[in-house]
């Protein structure tokens, strides 16, 4: 069959591309619909963070110490996906003051406005409590000069502001919500160190960038990590409280998305955001033009995996997973992950080193029934419930001895403190020679995984240091098919164990 002229090909490449991006036009108008809060939210936020802002001042007036408020994070930029119901007020003290001054000063004032709240920690206590139906963060903080000069990093949000109100547009915004909801929809949406995703600070600033949700998305896919920006370089006038490059040199990370914050160029704004979490935003990014489709921005809720599902994995897969199981340690949620994750890679490399062949580990921690958000004054510990470290081992046992290598035995004095070590001890194979080498064969300390787990060497691996003092008091260990009892509280989590997807 004779090619038509060019000219008039109807299927040529830039014609599959143009109907997807009407494909994806489309979706992001239907999702943008759906997450743009209507004129009615926005008013009644508008309404009762006005209120919030009134009684904060009115609690302000009875302090013998000057200070105002702020309006901060999304709410203030109409940047909060409808449904979202949280309001951040700052309480803005002088830099002259101390900090128990300001603690005391800015919790006086949070429970005056939220009389039902109950005090949170960040690097400095605060209240949150529910006004009206809102969920409020009522964080005091100094009302430094500059990002640069701040006490508290809580100092630096004020900045954040300024600097997205005098650059964003309500497109800007819209854009900004749409790529909200797409790393809420593929879970990488969130600063605290247990998402390790991205923060709404962060969305903005790579949304302004890009210019907007689309541009952001069609470059991530072609990303080499680490990727740097630094918006300072796009400023040519003065906006609102920016560091200039010329002015100070950005810090150097070693993280795999680098955002220099323009109000601070201390400080990486990606820094929390993990690397893979960076990589499955990459991947979402390319299915997205690929095939836009509305589950990427709203999936379906994860289905728990019963008992009788996990068994017939393990039985399936034909591995050894091992658990430690324990009361979690009462520590914040950022905090508690940190010290979770390094205590799982202590216990998945110690396994390693003594051969037992991991093939994949997980760590979880449930929440504790009833607990959180009681509004019963109690401080910022957290209740949780029991946290799990999960190693799934290729190997489930190991020869009663093992091979233990000395040096090439013409390396003189060495060699022969080696031989002379082993050779009258009874209870080795050995020494003999293998090639230019002494070798025994020496007792095992573990023939498997659990017995390890088992013993006081489960305290030489490095563990997080409240995930330590929990493991001292009591722990249990779940071997095999026993981990399915697990099922009950984790059901969530076994299924992403089992079923693993991007
Ligand atoms: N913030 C803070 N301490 C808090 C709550 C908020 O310092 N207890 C600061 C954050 O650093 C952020 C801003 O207040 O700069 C808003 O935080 P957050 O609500 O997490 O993000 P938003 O930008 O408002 O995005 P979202 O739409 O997810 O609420
Ligand atoms: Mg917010």
């Amino acid at each position: 069959m004779a090619r038509p002229p060019t000219d008039t090909v109807s299927t040529g490449p830039g014609q599959p591309r143009a109907m997807t991006d009407d494909a994806l036009d489309t979706l992001l108008a239907s999702v943008s619909e759906r997450v743009t809060p209507d004129a009615a939210e926005r008013e009644r936020l508008q309404a009762v963070a006005d209120e919030l802002a009134v009684r904060a001042e009115v609690a302000i007036d009875e302090l013998p110490v000057e200070a105002d408020t702020a309006k901060v994070g999304s709410s203030a930029r109409s940047t909060w996906l409808a449904g979202d119901r949280d309001i951040d007020l700052f309480v803005r003290f002088s830099p002259e003051l101390d900090r128990e001054e300001l603690e005391q000063y800015g919790l006086d004032v949070g429970h005056h406005v939220l009389p039902d709240g109950h005090e949170e920690y960040a690097e400095h206590p605060y209240v949150k409590g529910e006004y009206e139906g809102f969920e409020v963060d009522l964080v005091p903080c100094y009302a430094v000069d500059a990002a640069t000069d701040i006490r508290s990093a809580v100092d630096r949000t004020p900045f954040h502001d300024a600097y997205l109100q005098a650059r964003y547009t309500p497109k800007l915004s819209e854009d900004a919500r749409l790529l909200k909801r797409f790393l809420k929809g593929i879970g990488v949406y969130g600063s605290d160190l247990r998402t390790a995703g991205f923060s709404g600070y962060l969305v903005e600033l790579l949304v302004l960038e890009y210019g907007g949700f689309r541009p952001l998305v069609e470059a991530a896919t072609e990303w080499h990590p680490p990727v740097e920006f630094d918006l300072r370089r796009n400023d040519d006038d003065d906006g609102a409280a920016v560091v200039r490059p010329e002015e100070q040199d950005a810090a150097a990370f070693d993280d795999p998305l680098v955002v220099i914050d323009p109000t601070d160029p201390d400080r990486n704004v990606a820094a929390v955001l993990s690397e893979s979490n960076l990589a499955r935003f990459q991947h979402y990014c390319r299915e997205l033009l690929a095939d836009p489709r509305e589950e990427l921005f709203f999936p379906e809720p994860t289905e728990p995996l019963d008992a009788d599902a996990v068994q017939e994995h393990i039985e399936r897969r034909g591995s050894h997973p091992v658990a430690v199981v324990f009361d979690a340690p009462a520590v914040v949620e950022d905090q508690l992950f940190p010290q979770l994750r390094r205590s799982l890679e202590g216990v998945r490399g110690e396994l390693d080193r003594r051969d037992f062949d991991p093939l994949r580990a997980a760590t979880f921690a449930a929440d504790a029934e009833g607990s959180d958000g009681n509004g019963d004054g109690t401080d910022d510990a957290e209740s949780w419930g029991r946290a799990v470290l999960l190693v799934e081992t290729s190997v489930e046992s190991l020869p009663a001895i093992e091979r233990h290598e000395g040096p090439p035995v013409h390396v003189g004095e060495h060699a022969r403190s080696f031989y002379e070590t082993y050779a009258d001890d009874q209870s080795i194979y050995g020494p003999f020679v293998d090639g230019d080498r002494y070798v025994v064969e020496r007792e095992r300390d573990h023939r498997t995984p659990e017995a390890f787990l088992c013993s006081d060497a489960l305290f030489d691996v490095a563990l997080g240091a409240h995930v330590e003092s929990a493991l001292e008091r009591e722990y249990e260990v779940l071997v095999g098919e026993a981990i399915a009892e697990l099922a009950d509280e984790f059901g969530s989590e076994l299924r992403t164990y089992f079923e693993p997807r991007v």
